[in-house]
């Protein structure tokens, strides 16, 4: 679980569905992101994010409105397959694997800086937890509002390729990730008195963010059998 000011971004949970329907039956929002299947199930949408949860130890997290609980959108990280631009694991693409982080909100929820704000918050649980060589975002080229948000976040366009179920889409790159805190100063008898260390299953960022126990990634679970079926499965 992750909590920013305004949000907090969770495992999608079956209860989801009503809401998820919201976004993947709008043809506006689904447009640059292989558009509505008329018999799309909003059950099985986020069964299918919960499956590459099980497989990559990353997938989309759902992102809801602290002050009511409002269910706003997905924002997280897939994995897709360099060789073929369709989605997978990290066991089936191996070193071909291209972690990426996207977003996509209910359209009524647009224009209030939610994508950005949770998208900054996965992004460094992603640095944090999946220490992907190359972080990236794939945005159609005609999608000017997700390339704001990818500016904003202070990606940089750099080659296109074509993805499998929506064509040619820039690969936004994301900068490296900060840093690691430089160690304290060493402390004295009465700091190291009071100091206390951070907790295994939770703790306080410097983004802002808070982990809790279930944030581990479990890369090693992805089943390779998945990525043909997966990359038939429309609906990102
Ligand atoms: C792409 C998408 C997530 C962008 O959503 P968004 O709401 O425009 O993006 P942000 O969260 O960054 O919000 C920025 C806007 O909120 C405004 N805003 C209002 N209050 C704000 C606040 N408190 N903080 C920050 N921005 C705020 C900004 O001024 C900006 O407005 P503008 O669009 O008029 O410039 C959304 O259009 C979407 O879901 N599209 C469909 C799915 C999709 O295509 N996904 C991308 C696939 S690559």
């Amino acid at each position: 679980m992750l909590e920013t000011e305004r949000l907090l971004l969770r495992r999608p949970s079956p209860a989801d569905a009503e809401a998820v329907r919201e976004l993947v039956s709008d043809p506006v929002a689904m447009a640059f992101i292989g558009g509505v299947h008329p018999d799309s199930d909003p059950s099985l949408v986020v069964q299918r994010w919960l499956e590459r949860w099980e497989e990559n130890g990353c997938g989309p997290f759902s992102v809801l409105r602290r002050c009511d609980g409002r269910w706003l959108g997905r924002v997280g990280v897939l994995v897709w397959d360099r060789r073929t631009w369709t989605q997978g694991s990290f066991s089936s693409a191996a070193e071909f694997a291209q972690p990426e982080l996207g977003w996509a909100l209910v359209r009524e929820h647009w224009g209030r800086g939610y994508a950005t704000e949770a998208a900054r918050a996965a992004r460094a649980w992603a640095y944090r937890e999946l220490g992907p060589r190359r972080l990236v975002s794939l945005i159609a080229p005609a999608n000017t509002r997700s390339a704001a948000v990818a500016e904003r976040l202070g990606a940089r366009p750099r080659e296109t390729v074509t993805l499998f179920d929506s064509g040619a889409a820039v690969v936004w790159e994301h900068p490296p990730p900060p840093p690691p805190p430089a160690p304290p100063p060493p402390a004295g008898r009465d700091a190291l008195a009071t100091k206390t260390q951070p907790s295994r299953h939770g703790g306080c960022h410097r983004d802002g963010t808070v982990t809790r126990g279930d944030g581990r990634a479990m890369r090693r679970l992805a089943r390779p059998d998945r990525l043909s079926q997966l990359a038939l499965e429309p609906g990102r």
